[in-house]
């Protein structure tokens, strides 16, 4: 039910690694619940724990087109491998980082191993957008984000236009 607030950059939190979920309860999938709320109605299609500043290794994820049925999927403890050499190319955005797309190029296929909300021991290969997404969110659990693959320079500008953006909420022009 509850929707959470996202975290958004300069806020440290979004730097620190997640830690790995020992045992999955009640507590998690209530929490899991949540980020699903928070990530439909922000229409994202993806949402790692730290990003409504709870530090455990959790992913949310819908890459389902518009009009297609929805598609939710969740990842405990997930770990990639087998990332292929092929690429490709999105422009992403984060929920953490507003109004702000970078072309990234990523592995274009990937092999995740996962836990699921039942405690099952999962694998999945990942293609092209699912692929993408899955990398992004990882890297949140590292304390990572889209910003770091820009240059320092570019990396400051863009935090600095957020923070503005922030501080001044009750700009007028009478
Ligand atoms: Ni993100």
């Amino acid at each position: 039910m509850p929707i959470k607030n996202i975290i958004t950059v300069p806020n440290e939190i979004l730097r620190k690694k997640s830690q790995l979920v020992e045992k999955i309860t009640n507590l998690e999938k209530t929490l899991v619940n949540d980020m699903f709320e928070t990530m439909y109605n922000s229409n994202g299609i993806g949402l790692a724990a730290i990003q409504i500043g709870i530090a455990k290794r959790i992913v949310v994820l819908d890459v389902s087109g518009k009009d297609e049925e929805k598609k939710p999927m969740c990842f405990i403890n997930p770990k990639i491998k087998n990332t292929s050499d092929e690429r490709s190319v999105y422009e992403e955005g984060c929920l953490s980082i507003p109004n702000t797309f970078i072309q990234i190029e990523r592995p274009k296929t990937c092999v995740v191993e996962y836990v699921d909300l039942n405690s099952k021991k999962k694998e999945i290969k990942c293609n092209d957008l699912l692929s993408t997404c899955i990398q992004h969110e990882c890297n949140h659990l590292d304390g990572k984000l889209i910003i770091d693959f820009l240059s320092k320079f570019k990396k400051d500008l863009i935090i600095k236009k957020i923070s503005k953006n922030k501080s001044s909420p009750n700009k007028i022009v009478v």
